[in-house]
């Protein structure tokens, strides 16, 4: 079977499932190394903020003799810039150091021990400056990487001076490494005419290509980036990898010899920036009912030393900042603080987790003051479709969260467990427990309009096999799987005849990078125009030969069917080459109806929601603070799925990692600004134990996307992560039982620690009612 109605849909295992058990699949540290390869480390800083007075690589030097090379910023022959959004932002520091963990010098050399040899004879001396490390005081002296941002409607003041209750709260979000199974990794290779070739591990590649010319002093068209895949991604090599890939291309310009740069784990958490820590603060304003009033959120994160991609990810944290109620009057302000620290970057969510962490903190807040039941309050608030807007003024359209509340709390048994769980608390007191409801909505499309759009490049060849490029990047989340299901059953054959191909920047131009989840959306629709051109044109041909209408001709089962012929594929395929007909088109796509007017704050940035929602079950002990997931009950909406095994993979996974960030991974820093967990000695990432106990994972039965996206299917990747804001407010849940009710304000993550000051803390501290004066 080789059609639409079988291909779309199908739950085949990922294209490299069996390669990446066995150890077949290749990365780029197990290309085979060309001849005379060099291996890099890098020189970081000791400072958090400092001049550089001098830098001695003098013995250094002596030691690498004449094979290896020791190069600083003023050794780059382009510009010392990878800054994605505005610059300047230093690959190689020049005169300044701005975090622990900044490379300063690049160093290459035959063997890897080598280059680590002469590292260590690098003496690099300092004039230490005052370091800002905390949100706080960036924000009490107006440290910014980006101007302040506000989101606004109706008067926020106002409302909330006039509404009959209020309530005022803060929270600190904490950040998040990345964690990609495979770290930080480029080799670039000189070719002739000065021209370089750059593997990547990126989710970017165009990135990697203009950021490599840029440092070389190259035109774009000199520099090619391949990536076949990556070990995880998960937004850590959005923006990043340009520096690695950059300090491999300059030393590999200057050495004339080809240059691979690996980082280990320690140097990879200490240079590389992590998910935002956001500390935020809201007033609301509502009546006796629960409903909803007057808002007004400060969102301030820790953008680290340069701005990356903060100032988005600030926005996209005002966008959901709301999650998916609705407040008449409302003022969202952003603050993407410069700090002496890493430079924050991308990761799942992209801000969004932030945001709507607070909103199901103010509503959770809420429900406490009122006594009411949390899930009361967030039905009431939901947004209504046709009436509504959102408070960056895009209508709502669509809006299935009524349903899918309904559906997961019947199958989760919702209103017995409260009963069974408070009977339980009843006769515990070291032990308790809690139930958390989370509803997610997250906008799908890149804020930036122009970056919505994407390539492919389909080749047919004479037997009938088909290569597929495209410009997404594979990083584990099933996107080439998914595609080719989308080739295969565009030109209705089987799915092993499609081979996936590296992404190359020399065969897909100008490509944005795979992340906001639209990977699928963007590239899998531009495959499928590349498929409907090369039909199209076998459907006039066959038709031109052999009588019949083009239009009536059907690819279906392997086989091209007119009016009273048909061939298999490859058959029709031969003789349209033998007619030369051209068998090889390059697709386009772009997302239609979004617009974005980021002056006033208002438009459609999104071309649709994806939604879901997680009912968790938690445990705590009240003595040690440790927690665990008793049982979570997921339901998403993936719209039509192209695959519902990736799909499931991709909700379990996004909602475990989510479960990391709010629960177990702590990014501790000292005094000094230095990264003290760096590895995963330090570093707590969940582990298959970490899983609920009873975890019940459902994708939504769905009639398919509103919006005419490919197959009417929903982009998957970001939005189950924060699902686990549930497990979350079932922690804050048990908290508040062991308080014996009554506000709780519970810091993210929720560690053994923050658990044990929330369940002792008073809650004068912690959320302050303001009656009407
Ligand atoms: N899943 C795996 N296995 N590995 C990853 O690195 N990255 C996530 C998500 N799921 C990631 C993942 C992130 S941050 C994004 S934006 C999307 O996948 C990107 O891929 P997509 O657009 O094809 O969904
Ligand atoms: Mo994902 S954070 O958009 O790479």
């Amino acid at each position: 079977m080789a059609d639409a109605e079988s291909l779309i849909g199908a739950a085949l295992a990922h294209d490299s499932a069996r390669k990446h058990v066995t150890g077949e699949a290749l990365y780029i540290d197990d290309l085979p190394e060309p001849p005379g390869l060099l291996h890099a480390v890098l020189v970081l800083s000791s400072e958090a903020h400092a001049a550089i007075t001098a830098i001695d690589l003098t013995a250094a030097r002596a030691l690498l003799g004449r094979d290896g090379i020791a190069v600083t910023a003023s050794d780059i022959p382009g510009r010392n810039d990878v800054g994605p959004m505005s610059g300047p932002e230093p690959i190689l520091a020049a005169g300044l150091v701005e975090y622990i963990g900044q490379p300063i010098v690049a160093i290459a050399a035959p063997t890897l021990k080598a280059a680590r040899a002469a590292a260590k004879l690098v003496r690099i001396s300092y004039e230490r400056r005052e370091a800002v490390l905390d949100i706080e005081t960036a924000l009490a002296r107006e440290m910014f990487v980006s101007p302040p941002h506000r989101m606004q409607r109706g008067d926020a003041a106002a409302a909330l001076a006039r509404a009959p209750l209020r309530l005022a709260g803060e929270l600190t979000i904490g950040g998040q490494d990345h964690f990609y199974l495979e770290g930080q990794v480029a080799m670039a290779v000189p070719q002739e005419s000065g021209e370089m070739l750059v593997w990547s591990s990126t989710q970017h590649p165009t990135e990697i290509q203009k950021m490599v010319a840029r440092v070389l002093g190259l035109p774009y068209a000199a520099v090619t980036a391949q990536v076949r895949r990556m070990g995880g991604g998960f937004g850590g090599k959005e923006t990043q990898p340009a520096i690695f890939a950059c300090v491999a291309a300059v030393l590999a310009r200057l050495s004339a010899r080809p240059v691979k740069l690996r980082l280990d784990r320690d140097d990879d958490m200490m240079i590389t920036g992590k998910r935002h820590d956001f500390h935020i603060r809201w007033e609301v304003g509502y009546d006796g009912s629960g409903r909803l009033l007057a808002l007004e959120m400060r969102l301030a994160a820790r953008a680290g030393h340069v701005a990356d991609l903060s100032p988005a990810i600030v926005d996209r944290a005002m966008f959901h900042a709301l999650n998916c109620y609705f407040v008449p009057d409302v003022a969202v302000a952003g603050y993407a603080c410069k700090t002496h620290t890493q430079s924050n970057t991308a990761f799942r969510g992209f801000g969004g987790p932030q945001g709507m962490l607070a909103a199901e903190d103010m509503i959770d807040a809420v429900a406490r003051a009122l006594g009411t039941d949390a899930i009361e309050i967030r039905r009431l608030n939901y947004l209504a479709p046709g009436r509504d807007t959102t408070h960056y003024h895009q209508p709502v359209e669509d809006f299935i969260l009524p349903e899918i509340t309904d559906q997961l709390l019947a199958a989760a048994e919702y209103a017995a467990r409260r009963r069974t769980i408070a009977a339980f608390n009843a006769a515990s007191t070291n032990v308790k427990r809690g139930l958390g409801f989370a509803p997610v909505m997250f906008g799908i499309s890149f804020t930036t309009t122009m970056f919505n759009q994407a390539g492919a490049l389909v080749h047919v060849y004479t037997d009938g096999s088909v290569q597929l490029n495209h410009g997404g990047t594979e990083m584990g989340q099933g996107l080439f799987q998914k595609i080719a299901q989308i080739v295969a059953a565009s030109f209705a054959i089987d799915v092993a005849a499609v081979r996936l191909q590296a992404t190359d920047t020399s065969k897909v131009p100008n490509t944005s990078a795979t992340a906001a989840s639209s990977g699928t959306d963007l590239n899998g629709a531009a495959a499928e125009d590349a498929c409907r051109q090369i039909k199209t044109r076998l459907a006039e041909f066959g038709a031109r030969l052999h009588g019949g209408a083009a239009g009536a001709v059907v690819f279906r089962d392997g086989r091209v069917t007119g009016d009273r012929w048909s061939f298999t594929f490859a058959e029709l395929v031969a003789q349209a080459y033998r007619a030369r007909v051209q068998l090889s088109a390059a697709g386009f796509y772009a997302t239609p109806k979004i617009h974005y007017d980021r002056a006033t704050a208002s438009g459609r940035p999104f071309f649709y929601f994806a939604y879901g929602a997680a009912l968790c079950e938690a445990e705590i002990d009240v003595a040690t603070g440790e927690s665990r997931m008793l049982r979570a009950d997921l339901l998403h909406d993936v719209g039509r799925s192209i695959n519902p095994a990736i799909d499931l993979g991709q909700i379990e996974g996004g909602f475990m990692q989510g479960l990391g960030w709010l629960t177990c991974e702590e990014l501790v820093f000292d005094r000094d600004g230095r990264l003290r967990t760096h590895a995963p000695s330090t570093y707590k990432i969940p582990t298959a134990r970490d899983l609920p106990a009873d975890f019940r994972v459902r994708i939504l039965e769905s009639a398919g996307n509103r919006e005419p996206t490919i197959h009417r299917s929903k982009a998957v990747g970001e939005p189950p992560l924060m699902l686990a804001n549930a497990a979350w407010l079932a922690i804050k849940d048990a908290i508040a039982a062991a308080r014996g009710g009554g506000a709780v304000r519970l810091d993210a993550p929720a560690t053994p620690e923050a658990i044990l000051r929330a369940v002792t803390h008073h809650p004068e501290n912690v959320v302050s009612q303001k009656p009407r004066p």
